[in-house]
């Protein structure tokens, strides 16, 4: 079953195409450098804003209504949960509408479980997997609380605070320190974030799959994307992922942390390049 959420895209390019799906609080804008490589390379690139996050469709915009009491949108914050199955199943209705039947699934973060929930429900749409800064293994008890930490704190106090905590893990020392114009986008997505949506995909995560028996059924083609310097999702998580997906390759990006595709978009767009290059080359 597929959903009828209507998604917010940007596309562009040929064949074979590939689905970008950002991280959180993130939207699209996070794959520009990636889009635009991809199309100026001939090859169809689809960057869609996972649900309530970048430009959200009115229809389903939930506790966005401006008339609505704020103890009534806070009840309901917190009664809304945005699975990851529901982005995935977005996903595959995008694709439809977009007659795409099999794609390259690129996810990153909370994108590559997304990209693991579609390969699931959907594994003859997928033509090859991209895993960036992302892991199989569900949250431990620890770390669901520390996201219905953070879900008080956003549902409260908005999304300055949690721009401010989180940037210094999203980003290497190097960028921090060298690409101000990075700094900036990244702060300017996560303060934009709706804080509602926020809660209910961080609510999503808390209660996502455990991933780990899917890597063993994965056979295709997958490239593993790891920053040296991501404390989130860090190396010994994709050398995992790397050691039980047959057909995987592992590249980890030197001078950054958790946004590699942002951080080093030259080498993240190389490696994507290489893959599928060596796809087309193999035939696949
Ligand atoms: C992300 O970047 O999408 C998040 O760090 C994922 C997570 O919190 O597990």
């Amino acid at each position: 079953m597929v959903s009828n959420y209507e998604m917010a895209y940007d596309e562009t390019g040929y064949q074979p195409p590939m689905v970008l799906l950002h991280g959180y609080p993130f939207d699209r804008s996070m794959w520009r450098a990636q889009v635009d490589f991809l199309d100026s390379h001939g090859y169809r690139a689809v960057a869609p804003d996972l649900r309530g996050f970048g430009e959200v469709s009115d229809r389903l915009q939930f506790v966005a209504d401006a008339d609505s009491r704020e103890t009534e949108r806070q009840a309901e914050a917190y009664r809304t949960i945005t699975n990851m199955e529901d982005m995935a199943r977005d996903v595959a209705s995008l694709m439809d509408r977009m007659k795409i039947d099999r794609a390259v699934i690129c996810g990153l973060s909370m994108g590559g479980y997304v990209a693991f929930d579609f390969n699931h429900l959907f594994p003859a749409r997928v033509h090859a997997l991209v895993l960036a800064g992302t892991r199989a293994p569900a949250d431990n008890e620890q770390e669901r609380q520390a996201r219905f930490k953070q879900v008080d704190q956003m549902l409260n106090a908005g999304m300055e605070g949690i721009a401010e905590a989180t940037l210094p893990k999203l980003l290497s020392p190097r960028t921090l320190a060298e690409k101000p114009e990075v700094v900036a986008g990244v702060r300017e997505m996560i303060v934009r974030a709706n804080p509602q949506s926020a809660a209910a995909a961080q609510r999503g995560m808390a209660a996502r799959r455990d991933y780990c028996g899917d890597l063993s059924d994965i056979h295709v083609p997958t490239l593993v994307i790891v920053g040296r310097d991501d404390p989130i999702r860090p190396v010994a998580d994709s050398e995992f992922m790397h050691q039980r997906i047959s057909n995987s390759r592992l590249e980890i990006m030197e001078g950054a942390a958790h946004l590699t595709n942002m951080e080093q978009p030259q080498a993240f767009n190389q490696a994507l390049l290489s893959f599928l290059k060596e796809m087309a080359l193999t035939g696949l």
